[in-house]
């Protein structure tokens, strides 16, 4: 199937991790252009790197900055705009999940996590916008943990952001509809990678267990019964920027194996 991203470009802010790099191939796979930040000036050049060796260097570019930089990110979008004439596509992948408690969370760690999720999903959502709106046209995925839905004590702090994400992209896609800018969130759980890796040696040091009983517990949690791949979830956002999914917004897609048991949408 076409999926009409042929030459459509692509700001993928985290585009150097886990999800963000495994989504920015698969945009690169259907011919679109792809952008990428995050903090990491050395994340950011060998990524680009990596991407311009496969793909053509100029097909790709990269900048490092916070995500929290409100003129950082519009620069970036300006330069975007300048090189390539345009931004079709918003994937918002930055952020990772800290894990803490009532007991245990600071406001320095709740701050990092309000300017990554919170302001870093919206300083790239207005910064896009605009011209999504004036030329009729745009497309933004979030990824969103499911700690937003699935509150648990030791996630304290995803769970109040991932909530914030999921809300802010539904009320944001309800007033640009009209202007056929669509948002949806993605929702991963259990997907192969560091972040899983973690928590499957925290369990690990928690329980006294070895990693093949610690993993298993992780993999049988879904109904599939197995864990994801990044590139399960990269094919999904993929599928949500494209032409194919042209009557979805405001939506809420798990990509979890059936893991999540609550209608979202
Ligand atoms: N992996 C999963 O199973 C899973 C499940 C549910 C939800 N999610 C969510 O999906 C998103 C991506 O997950 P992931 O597994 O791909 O995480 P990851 O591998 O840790 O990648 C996170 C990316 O965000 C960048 N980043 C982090 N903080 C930033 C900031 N303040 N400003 C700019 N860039 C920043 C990182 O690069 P630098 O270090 O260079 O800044 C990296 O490129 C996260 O929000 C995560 O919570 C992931």
């Amino acid at each position: 199937m076409d999926l009409g991203l042929k030459g459509k470009v692509a700001l993928v802010p985290g585009g150097t991790g886990l999800l963000g790099k495994a989504t920015a191939r698969r945009l690169l796979d259907e011919g679109a252009i792809v952008a990428v930040c995050s903090r990491n000036r050395a994340n950011v050049d060998s990524t680009v790197n990596e991407l311009g060796e496969e793909y053509g260097p100029a097909r790709v570019m990269g900048a490092a900055f916070n995500v929290d930089n409100r003129s950082a990110m519009n620069n970036f979008v300006k330069a975007i705009q300048q090189r390539f004439g345009t931004i079709d596509i918003l994937i918002y992948s930055a952020g990772t999940g800290r894990r803490s408690t009532v007991e245990s969370l600071t406001d320095e760690e709740m701050q990092l996590h309000i300017n990554e999720k919170i302001f870093g999903t919206l300083h790239a959502i207005q910064a896009v916008l605009p011209g999504m709106r004036e030329k009729k046209d745009g497309r933004i995925v979030v990824f969103v943990g499911q700690a937003g839905w699935h509150p648990q004590s030791d996630r304290l702090p995803s769970g109040i952001t991932n909530a914030g994400q999921a809300a802010m992209v539904k009320s944001i896609s309800d007033g640009v509809a009209r202007d056929n800018v669509r948002l949806n969130v993605i929702s991963p759980q259990y997907v192969e990678g560091p972040l899983l890796n973690f928590i499957i040696e925290e369990q690990m040091r928690k329980h006294g267990i070895d990693r093949k009983t610690s993993t298993f517990s992780y993999a049988r949690a879904n109904p599939l019964g197995r864990l994801g791949q990044p590139d399960e979830i990269a094919s999904t956002a993929v599928f949500l920027a494209s032409d194919a999914a042209s009557f979805i917004t405001g939506s809420t897609v798990c990509v979890d194996g059936g893991y999540h048991r609550y209608p979202l949408s």
